[in-house]
Parts: structure tokens; sequence; C-alpha cells
């Protein structure tokens, strides 16, 4: 049986409406999910929303609701556009569900029981905005808003202890936080004496959360809470750990603004209570407006569904994917996803598409033609394609997709002048059977290339797959079957202006 794969978006706080960072990490787990259930391994995409702490509470009281009220009219906002999206993630984990909090009280315990959850008082500079006390050093960056001097007595998670060999780890793991840069950067932070977890908040000031189990008085940290749902989805219990089907996480995707919980956090949590770590954590970047911030306050903020309702999800899907380096940040103008669009969408995947379906129509009854034997430029196209699936594979394996997509790009550019050099436009009219053989052979390029994207791009590739009639999902050349005749179609990528 083939290795299982186990995929996890961020779960999303619900004080906002689902912007294109969130839609663009859901995508990428969504292309990664697809790609491993094609090639037969058992897989479970997950993500969710996050629904306790002090913005949730917020943006409830902002609003005049119960926090559950609010959260429960939130959902919708995701799971709709997740529909949009088409997001094919197996399972939706909310923190409030109760499946969620037996498994928080369940993990508390046992870090309780280790010995690393002790009482202390403590009198620091709390930002509000943060949700967190902040250190002398961070208050004189200026950075953090909405602070306040308290004194509180409070849980905290011994941190500390597991500072080594959570170093231990990454320097023997060298694919447990990527990309490089990130790990670097952890490794960097780790440099320091790592201070300890304040795990508790009085319910005095924050009561929406998950109370601890030795305390009533007290709910859990929203980031001590939130982090459980990679185990809880999948199930865990006391006896037997978490699940064996699907733990550890193959990968959790995260944006770089979310390292610290992911790669500090929660693997010493995991440390404490016993369980085995993720085998990875792979940050990306963010999408830039132009060169600045996407945010509220300057009004740049792109919602998905204004673009999905203008040039389709597959495009949408496409760009985003295509156009962001994984792990760098990216820049998201209009301008640039059209002319994306129009470059490797329009003039080349439909293109190519368009010109061997019109010719098949119009010389050959619109019946796919016999390749007979094939000749120097088949056979190199023919092994083009062997190469591409195996570099495709590759790259698929080390998180390299938007080279990936690359890839099949510019195998159907070449593809394409493959059609002008030997322009069967011209030679139908002197040999037939030699144009046959180029359309086969641009035909059956047009399907591995479909088979390949179609993590990427689920719907315009079953159409494509649909207009040749091909139902093989093997990659392997030949599969395009000479006499099938043809489907109609609309231009599958028509220009945008
Ligand atoms: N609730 C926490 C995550 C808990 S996971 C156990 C959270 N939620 S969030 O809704 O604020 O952010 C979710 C993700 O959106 C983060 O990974 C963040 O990096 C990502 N993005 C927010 N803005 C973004 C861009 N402009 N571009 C790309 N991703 C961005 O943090």
């Amino acid at each position: 049986m083939k290795k299982p794969f186990f995929i996890t978006t961020p779960i999303y706080y619900v004080n906002d409406k689902p912007h294109i960072g969130h839609a663009y990490t859901t995508i990428l787990a969504d292309v990664f999910a697809r790609y491993y259930r094609k090639k037969g391994a058992p897989t479970l995409f997950l993500t969710g929303l996050d629904e306790h702490g002090q913005k949730v509470q917020e943006a409830a009281k902002e609003k005049g609701l119960s926090p559950m009220e609010h959260c429960n009219k939130m959902v919708p906002q995701f799971t709709n556009l997740w529909d949009k999206l088409h997001i094919s993630n197996d399972d939706f984990i909310r923190t409030t569900e109760p499946r969620h909090k037996k498994v928080v009280q369940m993990i508390l315990n046992k870090v309780f029981e280790s010995g690393d959850i002790y009482e202390a008082e403590y009198e620091g500079l709390y930002s509000v905005s943060e949700e967190r006390f902040i250190t002398e050093k961070e208050f004189e960056t200026g950075q953090f808003r909405d602070i306040k001097k308290l004194k509180e007595k409070n849980y905290f998670f011994k941190m500390s202890k597991y500072q080594e060999r959570l170093i231990q780890h990454i320097k023997e793991n060298p694919k447990f936080i990527q990309p490089n840069h990130r790990k670097n950067e952890i490794l960097g932070f780790l440099r320091k004496p790592l201070n300890d977890l304040c795990i508790s908040r009085p319910k005095s000031r924050l009561n929406w959360g998950v109370e601890l189990p030795f305390n009533s008085e007290y709910v859990t940290y929203v980031w001590f809470d939130a982090l459980i749902n990679y185990i809880s989805a999948p199930g865990y219990d006391e006896d037997h750990g978490v699940s064996k089907d699907w733990w550890p996480a193959s990968h959790h995707l995260i944006g770089k603004d979310i390292l610290t919980t992911h790669a500090v956090y929660w693997p010493t949590m995991l440390m404490s209570a016993g369980i085995d770590l993720p085998e990875s954590i792979f940050a990306h970047g963010w999408w830039l407006m132009g060169d600045s911030k996407m945010s509220k306050s300057i009004g740049n903020v792109v919602d998905p569904i204004n673009l999905i309702d203008d040039y389709g999800v597959d495009p949408v899907r496409y760009y985003l994917m295509r156009e962001m380096v994984l792990g760098q940040d990216a820049n998201f103008t209009i301008e640039l996803f059209k002319s994306r669009y129009n470059s490797d969408l329009a003039n080349d995947f439909g293109n190519l598409l368009s010109r061997v379906t019109t010719l098949i129509n119009k010389n050959f009854s619109g019946k796919i033609p016999n390749p007979g034997d094939l000749d120097t430029s088949e056979i190199n196209i023919k092994n083009d394609s062997i190469s591409l699936c195996l570099s495709f594979d590759e790259l698929m394996k080390n998180m390299r997709l938007n080279e990936a997509i690359e890839l099949v790009i510019r195998f159907i550019s070449g593809v394409n002048k493959y059609m002008e050099q030997n322009a069967p436009w011209k030679l139908v009219k002197e040999d037939k059977r030699a144009a046959g053989k180029v359309l086969y052979t641009a035909g059956e390029a047009l399907r591995i290339s479909a088979l390949l994207l179609s993590p990427v791009m689920p719907n315009r590739t079953k159409t494509l797959l649909d207009i040749l009639d091909a139902f093989d999902s093997n990659q392997k050349w030949g599969g395009l079957k000479p006499g099938t005749q043809l489907n109609d179609h609309a231009p599958l990528f028509p220009r945008i202006k």
C-alpha cells in the first residue's frame, strides 16, 4: 500500500471573511491532495476554523452576537468559498466542536501529568491584539498595539525544557522546516534561551475558549487550543495516541507569519505529550498587492469571489499556483493575472487544443487519426513527455509546484512549435497520413499535459479530456485511441481582452 498522505492548512480565524491569502493556502493543499490521490495514496486533506480567543470574542461583541452565534454565521463564508474554489477537503474541523475540545483537554492533562505545566504569578506588558504578554524588547520595537500592564496568576508550559531536543530534531531532519531559509530563521531564534509559554487565560478576562481540565476558572490560550486540531481531526485517544492511519502529518502548510507557533510551540507540545512530530512544516510567503501588504485599512484586499466570478475558478487557481515561488512573496495584480492567463492558457494551451480539434474535424471527420510509425520529431515529443512526467513528480515531491507547472507549459509551447514546423494545415493536402501523425502527436501531448495539470485545474482539464474522449488516466504515451470521435467544445481558454 502507498504511504498515506496527510496535509493540513492553518485553521482560519473567523473574525473576518476569507481573502486571497486564505484561498491561496487552501488551493495549494488541494493541489497536493489531488495529486497524491491520483497517485493512489490514501489521502487526508484537512482544513477548518479557529473559533476561540479574544479576536473572535471581540468580533462577536461588535456585532451584538454571542461568540457561538458569530462563529456559526461565519462558517458559510468559508465553506461557500471552498465549494466555489472546488476544494476537495476530506475533513473540516471547527475548534468549538466537542471532538476537538475533548482532545485539547486530554493533551492538557497529559502535559500536566508530565510535570510540564506550572502555575506562576506574572506581571508584564500585555498586547490585547496579539493576545499575549510581550517582552520589553518587543515593546520597544513599537510594532505592538493595545498594550496594558497586567498582573495575573497563570499556567505556563515548560517549553524551555524541550529547546535542545527541538534544535537536535531540526538539525537531524532537514525537511522538518521548509524552505531552508525558514529553518535557519527558527534555528537563529532558538540560539537565544526559549521562554516558557503562558497557556491559560483567566475567565475574568476571556471566557471564549476551552476550559482547563485542572482549573475551571481558566480557558486555554487560543494557540495551544488551535494547534491541536491537527491531531483531534484524524483522531486521538489516551490509549492509542493519534490515529496511525494519518499521523505523523506529511505537511503542515502555513504562511510565514505563523512559523514560530508551528515550528516551536507545536513540536514542543507534542514532545511533552509523547507524540511524534509532523514530517514537515512548510511556510509560504505572502501575496502582496503591488508592493504593499494587503490590508483592510489600505483597502486593497482582494476578494477571491469577485475574481472567480469574472474569470472562472480554474484560471484563478492556475494563476495563484503558477505565480508564487513556494516560500517567497509574490505580487498580485489584475494586469499580471491577465497577461499570465493570455500567454500560458489562451495562447499556448487553449490554442493548441483548438488547432488540433479544428484540423481533425475538418480533415478527419472529427475522428482521431492513426499515428502510424513515429518519425524522429514525434519520438522527440514522446521522449519529452516521458521526461516531463518524471521531472514533474520530482518537483512535486520537493514542493516546487510553480516549476512543475512551468515545465508543462514549456512542453506545450514546444508542441506548438512542432505544429508550426510541420504545418499539418498544409501537409494534409500533400500527405494526409503524415498530417494525421502530427495531429495525433499533438493531441496525445495535450492529453498528457491535461493529466499533469488536473490537480491545478480540475475542471478545464476534465473538459479537455472529454473533448478528446480520453478516459484513460495513464500518463504513458499512446493513451489516445485512433478512430475516437471528438466531442464538440467552446474555446477552453478564450483570450481576456
Ligand atoms: N488561526 C491562525 C492559524 C492557526 S493554525 C493552528 C491564523 N489564522 S489567520 O486566518 O489569521 O491566517 C491564516 C493564514 O493566512 C496564515 O497562514 C497567514 O499566513 C495567511 N495569510 C494571511 N494573509 C496572507 C497573504 N496576504 N498572503 C498569503 N497568505 C496570507 O493565523
